[in-house]
């Protein structure tokens, strides 16, 4: 079985990863399954939603990766390797900025979303995050000149401070994704070769 997870913040070049690995897996003779979350699917289509509550977000993310992993799970079954542009790390990382109030803290708050997501997921046979400072992400994905704002740089920096807790206790490798995209890849396929 072969399921790849890739996860981090927003401008760490998770989906051109994710599209070479498609690429590098089908010159190897693998079918495979690219696939993102949210999902273009019912419940994804409504995310990420600036109009919900904090909890109607997390647990439509949770709804849709339920309906995801059902797809996932199949194509496995029919031996495809399947690369997924976000997973389950995704919520634990991002919508624990704002349940942490709920729950005694981030740490806390991720110990959570990991239990009540279990029985919904599969665990990746390799799970990576692309490990980037905010304002170097931002700067990727911003047009140029376009100040960003400090409170998504700050929102952005907690969200990557989830990231690497949830990396330490679900064994994530991670990699330095500034370095450029090409040497991000290299080691991502050392890692899978092994
Ligand atoms: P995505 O489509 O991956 O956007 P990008 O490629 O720009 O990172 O994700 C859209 C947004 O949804 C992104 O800001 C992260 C957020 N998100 C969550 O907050 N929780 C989740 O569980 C998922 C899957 C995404």
């Amino acid at each position: 079985m072969m399921f790849i997870v890739i996860e981090g913040i927003d401008g760490s070049g998770k989906t051109t990863i994710a599209k070479k690995l498609h690429e590098w897996l089908r010159s190897r003779g693998y079918e495979v399954f690219l696939t993102a979350e949210p999902t273009q699917g019912i419940i994804g289509r409504m995310l990420p939603s600036d109009s919900l509550s904090e909890f109607a977000e997390t647990f439509l993310f949770i709804a849709d990766r339920a309906e995801h992993t059902k797809i996932i799970r199949d194509k496995l079954s029919k031996g495809y390797a399947v690369v997924c542009d976000r997973y389950y790390y995704s919520t634990c990382a991002y919508q624990a900025v704002y349940l942490a109030k709920y729950f005694g803290g981030d740490e806390k708050t991720i110990d959570y979303l990991l239990k009540v997501q279990k029985p919904i997921i599969i665990k990746p046979t390799h799970a990576f995050l692309l490990d980037i400072e905010p304002e170097e992400g931002l700067r990727r994905i911003e047009p140029r000149g376009k100040r960003v704002k400090f409170e998504k740089i700050h929102f952005l920096s907690v969200v990557r401070k989830n990231y690497l807790y949830i990396a330490e206790i679900e064994g994530l490798i991670v990699v330095d994704a500034s370095q450029p995209i090409d040497d991000v890849f290299r080691s991502i396929i050392a890692h899978i070769s092994e």
